[in-house]
């Protein structure tokens, strides 16, 4: 199934809560929150006091991306916040498997980063401890850039992978998710598609939300 996770980064934060509401109508299934230090992205954006206050205005998963050193520092605060997933970056995380199993202790859904420029061959050790892998399609930091397609591979290897070992994690793909690229990443494998820019960024989040999982979800239909 095709899941919509609005990214937060773009909406109007003056009227937050509004817009979230709207990307809900829309028909979004998660939101997803870009948790960003400062160290480990060149960008600042938020942390757990907007999520707490998120957890007011929606009964959607809140999908936390932490794009932060030293997650493990901040994963419990995040969870007790009211974040339902919570993935951290492999390239943050010296202790890799320790920081997953802390985020399932905290009763998160597990999700596990890669840049584009990390191969899958990376999470080889870990993909049968997690409940999704996100594949960055852009250079994390900062919301409407440009889509690189040479990321779409390794939506195809995960999907293998996961058919080959018998495995279930999902399968997330984050930056440049848009009406001209949302067709390709659907076909290449994603399941669970961020969109910040194309959801908040012009016009009324309910429609463009709309607009994005139609097209995602013909997409899907004719999947090969
Ligand atoms: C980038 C963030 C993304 C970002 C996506 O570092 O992880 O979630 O908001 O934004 P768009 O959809 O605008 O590329
Ligand atoms: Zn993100």
């Amino acid at each position: 199934m095709i899941e919509l996770a609005p990214s937060i980064l773009s909406a109007d934060f003056a009227r937050l809560g509004e817009q979230v509401r709207a990307a809900c109508q829309g028909g979004a299934h998660v939101i997803h929150v870009d948790i960003m230090d400062g160290h480990f992205v060149p960008n600042l954006t938020i942390g757990p006091p907007v999520v707490k206050s998120l957890r007011k205005v929606t009964e959607l998963p809140l999908d936390c991306h932490l794009m932060i050193d030293n997650p493990d520092e901040f994963i419990p605060v995040f969870a007790d916040a009211g974040a339902n997933w919570i993935s951290v970056h492999q390239e943050a995380c010296l202790h890799l498997n320790r920081t997953l199993h802390l985020i399932k202790s905290h009763g998160c859904l597990t999700g596990v980063v890669i840049n584009p420029a990390t191969p899958v061959e990376t999470l080889s050790e870990v993909l049968d401890i997690v409940d999704y892998v996100l594949v960055m399609s852009v250079n994390p930091g900062f919301g409407a850039q440009k889509f690189i397609p040479s990321t779409m591979h390794k939506m195809r290897r995960l999907a293998d992978i996961r058919s080959q070992r018998g495995l279930s994690y999902r399968i997330e793909v984050d930056g440049g998710v848009a009406l001209d690229t949302v067709a390709d990443v659907v076909r290449a494998g994603a399941e669970i598609l961020v969109a910040g820019n194309a959801v908040f960024g012009n016009g009324d989040p309910k429609k463009n939300a709309e607009s994005l999982l139609r097209a995602a979800t013909e997409a899907a239909l004719v999947r090969i």
